[in-house]
């Protein structure tokens, strides 16, 4: 995350997701919602890159490997049809079926970019090509047996010059390393099958805490999530509705979330660990108006607005804003659509009653019904009376997220 610009973290989401696959093989729900959290985005956009890739399994997977065969047309007139039958026969008859031990399961998958090694195999994240199918037995009993085998050509070459031999830039000195780059690497990090911790790198957040308009959701944030088309509904190449051939499933396992759940801290059992903002106020922040166009309401789109509208301030007081990310339920992104709308203050939320509780639960888009679902004027009666609620002492003393203070 931290080699992207502040307000640009969204960029890291299928790394992030990768990692998080990496700890059990495959993604859970939390895991996309963690991730996404981190980011700042609703839940449905970390789910809209975890199933637009198939390099994202949504069930699953063996405990050893998941073996993903190209089938695209190089590798299907090279051969890749028989190296589906050996996963058939040795894995399990159906992809994404586990193998009878639990340790494998396997899937046919789109061009995986290696066609000069046809026919080839992603097993978790390094490539075997060259493959025939009493090849990949072999490899299928080495990771069985404990083994990780060398990834690279599985023929003598070493990379991808000609089967027959170099024709051209013969005084090439490809005798640098024992391996072609890639593969070498494979070899000297080690780590193709393996399942990580999470505690290998250092989390790490520089962008939060920088200031009132710098964290998670600030109005960049908002303008990169629109301009990335890694993060269109549309995905990366325009096409609407995600995965092509070789398709897999909806997310049987995650359960899309339809309602666009935030990346507000604090939303489920798992995500109480994500953000953790600190009591306490900001310096003023002014409304910005690309956030009530950018966000809309109800109102905005047409709909007939119910309850009553609360009292709404132009600005925060000069003490500065509340922390309103201080709410379980408030991410960085609805604590800007409020700020928007002009509510800055605990005490504000406070004062609410039933007809401004239902305005509110209607007219937060994207977000409806947060407001009674998490209860924001009991926590906000709290926090303006200067208590203490649950989460917000457990986000005061979480040291990964320093809220605005
Ligand atoms: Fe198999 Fe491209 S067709 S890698």
């Amino acid at each position: 995350m931290t080699k992207y610009p502040e307000g640009r973290q969204a960029s890291a989401i299928i790394p992030l997701l990768w990692r998080a696959q990496e700890q059990e093989g495959w993604l859970t729900r939390p895991a996309i919602e963690h991730v996404s959290e981190m980011l700042g985005l609703a839940y449905i956009r970390g789910l809209e890159v975890a199933t637009f890739y198939f390099m994202f399994q949504l069930q699953p997977v063996g405990s050893v490997a998941h073996i993903q065969i190209c089938g695209t047309t190089t590798c299907m007139i090279c051969g890749a049809e028989d190296l589906v039958s050996v996963c058939q026969e040795k894995i399990a008859k159906n992809p994404h079926e586990l193998s009878a031990d639990g340790k494998f399961s396997w899937e046919e998958v789109e061009c995986l970019g290696a066609c000069a090694n046809a026919p080839m195999a992603q097993i978790g994240k390094d490539y075997y090509e060259d493959l025939t199918a009493d090849k990949l037995v072999e490899l299928l009993d080495d990771l069985a047996a404990g083994k990780v085998p060398t990834p690279g050509p599985q023929a003598g070459r070493f990379a991808a010059e000609p089967a027959s031999g170099l024709t051209s830039l013969k005084e090439y000195d490809s005798g640098k390393t024992q391996y072609n780059a890639s593969a070498q690497l494979a070899v000297d990090i080690g780590d193709t099958v393996k399942r990580i911790d999470g505690t290998e790198v250092p989390l790490l957040m520089p962008w939060q805490g920088k200031g009132a308009n710098k964290d998670a959701a600030p109005k960049k944030a908002k303008a990169s999530v629109k301009r990335d088309p890694m993060l269109s509904p549309e995905g990366p190449d325009g096409k609407q509705g995600g995965r092509t051939a070789g398709e897999k499933a909806a997310p049987r396992q995650v359960g899309a979330s339809s309602d666009g759940r935030s990346e507000a801290p604090g939303q489920g059992k798992d995500a109480e660990a994500a953000a953790k903002p600190s009591v306490g106020s900001v310096a003023p922040k002014k409304a910005d108006p690309s956030v009530k166009a950018q966000s809309g309401t109800a109102a905005d789109d047409g709909e007939t607005p119910v309850g009553k509208k609360p009292k709404m301030m132009k600005a925060p007081r000069k003490s500065g804003a509340d922390d309103l990310k201080m709410i379980k339920g408030v991410g960085p992104k609805l604590e800007n659509m409020l700020n928007g709308m002009g509510v800055f203050h605990f005490d504000q939320i406070a004062k609410w009653g039933e007809a401004e509780v239902a305005w509110a639960d209607s007219n937060l888009k994207g977000f409806k019904g947060r407001v009674s679902r998490d209860n924001w004027v009991d926590q906000a009666t709290k926090l303006a009376a200067g208590e203490e609620t649950a989460f917000a002492a457990k986000a005061r003393t979480d040291g990964r997220y320093k809220g605005d203070a």
